[in-house]
């Protein structure tokens, strides 16, 4: 499944550029409760798959899903019970390590975990009703997003759909100071405000209007983009 000839030009994925390091065992294995601090996961997911429901033709229970920087897991997981088949799968061995820790005592048949990242994925074209992705895709400069989008849309069946969560700059050029009352001010836990410094200051979240030309330039019709927690908003397009 995983593409091993990456171009030399190609950027590298699997060196993730994050605050937290993803490949560190200890960080995956908190990465649950520190978030928790800020966000209501659980809420999410379900308003995520509430949304399948209704936007999927012929609704979950047939479809598959592929999800797209899983972490540890929660929303596939939560996922499986209720469609025909995920996918999940992330760039770093330690995140899936606890996916699958989490997921063993639940006996999912039509959950597989799959090492890989967004531009390195190689599954069929048309294969999938829906792909999800949240809080994952700024881990990639903007020209990359673009090509993550692209190999997306190659694998979502046509009317499939695409479910992305990320932290978006939802201003214009100039006015990123609005961070600090948007975001910062509204992260009281110390734990999480510091990584989320690093987040604003070095990776690669861009502009709400950005992401939705992405989308569009990469073949999906944006069909909203809304705000969708403290710190993220959601874009729904369909192929
Ligand atoms: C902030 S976590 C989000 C986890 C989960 N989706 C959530 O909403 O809590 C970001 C995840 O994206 C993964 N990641 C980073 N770059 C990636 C890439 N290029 N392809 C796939 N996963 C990536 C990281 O390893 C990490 O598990």
């Amino acid at each position: 499944m995983k593409k091993t000839n990456r171009p030399v030009w190609q950027y590298d994925e699997l060196k993730i550029n994050s605050t937290i390091d993803y490949t560190m065992a200890a960080e995956a294995a908190r990465y649950e409760e520190r978030h928790g601090t800020v966000r209501k996961i659980e809420a999410e997911n379900r308003n995520i798959l509430e949304r399948l429901e209704t936007l999927i033709p012929g609704g979950l229970a047939k479809a598959r899903i592929l999800e797209i920087g899983t972490g540890t897991g929660a929303f596939a997981r939560t996922a499986a019970p209720k469609c025909a088949w995920v996918t999940a799968l992330d760039a770093a061995e330690a995140m899936l390590a606890v996916a699958k820790e989490k997921a063993a005592p639940l006996g999912l048949q039509n959950l597989e975990w799959v090492h890989a990242g967004f531009l390195t994925f190689d599954f069929p074209e048309n294969a999938y009703d829906a792909v999800v992705t949240s809080l994952a895709l700024h881990h990639l400069p903007d020209v990359w997003k673009g090509e993550a989008l692209v190999n997306i849309r190659r694998t979502l069946k046509p009317g499939g759909v695409l479910i992305l969560v990320d932290v978006t700059f939802p201003w214009d050029c100039g006015e990123m100071a609005k961070c600090e009352p948007v975001f910062l001010d509204k992260i009281a836990s110390e734990d999480m405000k510091r990584p989320f410094i690093g987040h604003i200051s070095k990776e690669y979240s861009t502009f709400s209007w950005i992401m939705a030309a992405l989308i569009e330039h990469a073949g999906m019709k944006l069909l909203e983009r809304s705000k969708f927690s403290t710190v993220a908003e959601i874009f729904v397009a369909r192929k």
